[in-house]
């Protein structure tokens, strides 16, 4: 028993010595143009995956999918989220070939996030990744729009989106968020 206990201790400073000299020594890259390996990529991406789905979980929902709904989430997806989420017909933008995790193709996100979720994401913002929380500058009205218009993107053809951006005029407005 005895031997257990001083192997369990011993092993736990060893632990938080490793952990310390990580800290220290500089021994963690954390530049964006190195690629994560699998292993952490992996920790890191589980990690936010369900920290994510416990924050969203009891968000009620309100109706989404009005034609102004729509319009207004595109006019701030094309100021704010564009130059890192590439729109489609688009070749990604130097930032967004800069971002380490890559800002993922919304659309695809559509396909699997629940409306809950995509409205926490844009509301808190993930950390040390690149992508801000929009909440601190945007309404929940604002942000439900934005998500308003991400759950269509699935369904949008390429002229589908060039027309309503050919629609949608640009407006001084654009991004800045409701007033204080
Ligand atoms: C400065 C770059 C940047 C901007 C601007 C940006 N994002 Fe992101 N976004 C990211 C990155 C990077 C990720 C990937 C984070 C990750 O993998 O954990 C991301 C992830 C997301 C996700 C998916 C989260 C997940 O769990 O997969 C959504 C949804 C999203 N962003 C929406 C938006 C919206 C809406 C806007 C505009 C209002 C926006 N983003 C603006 C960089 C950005």
């Amino acid at each position: 028993m005895k031997t257990v206990i001083s192997t369990l201790i011993v092993t736990a400073l060893l632990s938080a010595v490793l952990g310390l000299m990580v800290m220290f020594f500089g021994w963690f890259n954390v530049s964006t143009t190195w690629k994560d390996p699998a292993l952490v990529h992996w920790i890191l991406a589980t990690t936010s995956e369900n920290s994510i789905k416990r924050r969203a979980e009891g968000i009620e929902v309100p109706p989404l999918g009005s034609e102004e709904q729509i319009r207004n989430g595109f006019r701030s997806f094309r100021a704010m989220c564009a130059g890192c989420h590439t729109p489609p017909g688009e070749d990604p933008t130097p930032m967004a070939q800069g971002l380490n995790p890559e800002a993922p193709d919304l659309a695809e996100e559509a396909k699997h996030m629940s409306p809950s979720e995509l409205f926490w994401v844009i509301k808190h913002g993930i950390r040390m990744t690149g992508m801000p929380g929009w909440g601190l500058s945007h309404n929940d009205e604002q942000i439900w729009e934005m998500v308003s218009f991400i759950l269509e993107l699935p369904e949008m053809s390429l002229l589908d989106y060039l027309f309503l951006n050919s629609e949608v005029p640009l407006d001084e407005d654009d991004g800045h968020g409701h007033e204080h």
